[in-house]
């Protein structure tokens, strides 16, 4: 069997899948994506690939009796469709320009291509998921950072540059949060894993109602036990979603306004919050939305979690790589 190597690197894990022409996961594995100790962005990039190398030969060695390896393909945040590049990622000590594709190939002698990590969720979704037969529409993941992939007129949307679609760094408040991109009140400060526990602190801080959150310390808190809280009922947590869907449904408008898709897709851990996410964002979405949009776009969940949409939308990319590429 042909099989493909698809990756999709996030800010805290990195899924990787040997993944067939029909998108069948033939094998799957998960390992962190930084160093547990802080060191230098060069040694990160370094240790990264000899984590990723082990870990993607320990499971083509399941494979390799039936199994032929023909590409590589990536989702990586700010990574670069054109170049092959990732430049500087917001959550990644990756403090340079890492030109991963040509990498990969030299170590494993089979093409290599990469795009945004969201770019590849919307691949995944177009090919295998919800997005099945729809021409525009976006993905927004909501992970250690805030990332999206929007599909315009049936194709992923580069841009100039090839950065085009980072919906995760339009501001929502000039004077807010920290961004790790080096900007201030970036939407992904407020909606994603890390943002929604800066609010749950500051409304811990602000309140004197009691949460089970009181007893965690802010390193130790994650988007799953905020969510898992608000599923208990937890005001709090509750709250914490109803803010963070607000500042998400007021960006969805803006882009509804931008690229009118048929359809939002949402992805990630957040989702699993269900209603206490979902239905609060729809309702900001329509509030905040231009009257010509109104209840035509659907809000949807990436029906992909368990297979992970990234790692087959990055194997569905350089399948394609590979069809128009001339055989190595
Ligand atoms: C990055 C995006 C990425 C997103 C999710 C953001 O901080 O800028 O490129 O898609 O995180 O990983
Ligand atoms: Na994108
Ligand atoms: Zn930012």
């Amino acid at each position: 069997t042909e099989v493909v190597l698809g990756i999709d690197i996030g800010g805290t894990n990195t899924k990787l899948g040997f993944v067939d022409r029909e998108g069948n996961c033939l094998v799957a594995a998960t390992m962190p994506t930084e160093a547990l100790t802080e060191v230098g962005p060069s040694k990160e990039v370094e240790l990264f690939l000899q984590r990723l190398y082990s870990t993607a030969d320990g499971m083509f060695a399941k494979i390799s009796d039936t199994c032929v390896m023909k590409g590589i393909g990536m989702g990586v945040p700010n990574g670069n469709y054109y170049k092959g590049t990732v430049e500087m990622p917001p959550n990644l000590n990756w403090n340079e320009i890492v030109p991963l594709a040509s990498i990969l190939e030299k170590h494993y002698g089979v093409p290599a291509a990469l795009t945004n990590d969201a770019n590849a969720a919307a691949l995944g979704e177009m090919k295998f998921g919800v997005a099945k037969g729809m021409r525009n529409f976006l993905v927004v993941t909501l992970g250690t950072g805030l990332g999206s992939g929007f599909v315009v007129n049936g194709d992923i949307m580069y841009g100039a540059d090839g950065f085009a679609g980072e919906l995760g760094h339009v501001t929502v408040n000039p004077e807010g949060r920290m961004c790790g991109c080096g900007k201030v009140g970036c939407l992904e400060t407020y909606v994603s894993a890390t943002g929604i526990r800066r609010t749950v602190y500051k409304l811990l801080a602000d309140h004197t109602e009691d949460s089970e959150m009181r007893r965690i310390s802010f390193d130790d808190l994650t988007g799953e036990m905020i969510t898992e809280a608000a599923l208990r009922g937890d005001k709090i947590a509750i709250e914490a979603f109803d803010y963070t869907s607000k500042l998400l449904g007021l960006k969805l408008a803006d882009t509804v306004a931008i690229t009118s898709p048929e359809a939002i897709i949402l992805f990630g851990g957040l989702t699993r919050a269900g209603a206490h996410l979902l239905k609060p964002t729809h309702k900001y979405m329509e509030q905040y939305m231009m009257p010509i949009f109104k209840d035509k776009v659907k809000l949807l969940v990436s029906g992909l979690t368990g297979a992970n949409t990234a790692v087959l939308g990055a194997s569905a990319l350089i399948w394609n790589e590979l069809d128009k590429r001339p055989q190595l």
